[in-house]
C-alpha cells in the first residue's frame, strides 16, 4: 500500500500552518515532496532550508526560495518532515531516506517542529518495524560496525546500486535492528559516543505536532510540549 491519499492528507495540513514571511525547514522523503508541491501551489513569502540536496533542487524547480546563505542557516520558524516510526510521545525513527544528519541539523533549529506519517507508521514502541539508521564516517567502518552489534543490534551497511549508499556527507550509513526499544534514549547516547559514529536517526523530544494522514483523507494532529536533550543545542 502507498498510502498516497493519507500523504497528501497530511501534508495539506501540515502546509496549512506555513505563513507569509517564515523561514520553512523542508524534510526529506516522498511525504515532503508532496507538501512541497503543496508549498509552492500556495505561492507565500517564505524562504526554506532545505534537509537534503534532492529537496533543495526540487525547492528550486518549484519556485520556493532557499534563504540566502543556504547552506548555511542560523534560525527557522518551521520544518514539515516525514518520519519512518512515530510513538505516542512523538519520538521518532528517521533517515529511512538517508539525510538524518541534515534532518536532525535542521529540526534542532527549528522553533517548531512538524512531522507528517500515514497511520501505518504508528507504533507503540520505536524499532518495531524499522531499523535506527546510523551515519557514520567511512573509514573504519568494520570495526564500528562490530561494536554497534556488541549493543545488541542486527547491523546492516547501507547499499545502492552493489556500493555502499554515501549520504550528502558522503558518509555511510548503518541500518541498526535493535527490536522494539523500551528506552531508545539510553540506545541513542550509547551510539552516539562511539567514535565514528556521526548522527542517529531517533529523534527524541524534538516532535512539536504530529499530522497523521488517513485514507479516508482526514488528518489529524496531536501536539507534545519536546524537552530537546541538553546535548541537542
Ligand atoms: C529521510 O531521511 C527520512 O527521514 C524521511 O523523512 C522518512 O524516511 C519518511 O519518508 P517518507 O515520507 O517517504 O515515508
Amino acid at each position: 500500500m502507498s498510502f498516497e491519499i493519507s500523504k497528501q492528507a497530511a501534508a495539506r495540513a501540515a502546509v496549512d500552518l506555513v505563513e507569509d514571511g517564515m523561514i520553512v525547514g523542508l524534510g526529506t522523503g516522498s511525504t515532503s515532496l508532496i507538501m512541497v508541491g503543496l508549498l509552492a501551489e500556495r505561492g507565500l513569502k517564505i524562504q526554506a532550508v532545505a534537509t537534503s540536496e534532492a529537496m533543495a533542487a526540487e525547492a528550486r524547480r518549484q519556485g520556493i526560495a532557499l534563504v540566502d546563505e543556504y547552506p548555511n542557516f542560523q534560525r527557522v520558524d518551521l520544518t514539515l518532515d516525514g518520519a519512518d516510526e512515530a510513538d505516542g510521545e512523538g519520538r521518532l525513527i528517521k533517515g529511512g531516506g538517508g539525510a538524518l544528519l541534515r534532518e536532525k541539523l535542521v529540526a534542532i533549529a527549528s522553533t517548531r517542529l512538524i512531522i507528517m506519517i500515514d497511520e501505518s507508521k504508528r507504533v507503540s514502541k520505536l524499532g518495531e518495524n524499522w531499523p535506527v539508521p546510523v551515519e557514520v564516517v567511512p573509514f573504519g567502518w568494520a570495526r564500528l560496525h562490530k561494536r554497534i552489534e556488541e549493543l545488541g543490534a542486527e547491523v546492516k551497511l547501507r547499499e545502492r546500486g552493489g556500493k555502499p549508499f554515501r549520504t550528502d556527507q558522503g558518509n555511510y550509513i548503518f541500518d541498526c535492528r535493535f527490536g522494539p526499544m523500551e528506552q531508545p534514549e539510553k540506545i541513542h547516547a550509547a551510539l552516539i559516543q562511539l567514535t565514528g559514529v556521526v548522527e542517529t536517526g531517533l529523534f527524541l523530544g524534538l516532535t512539536n505536532t504530529l499530522v497523521t494522514g488517513t485514507e479516508s483523507g482526514e488528518a489529524h494532529m496531536q501536539h507534545f510540549y519536546p524537552t530537546p536533550p541538553d546535548y541537542l543545542r
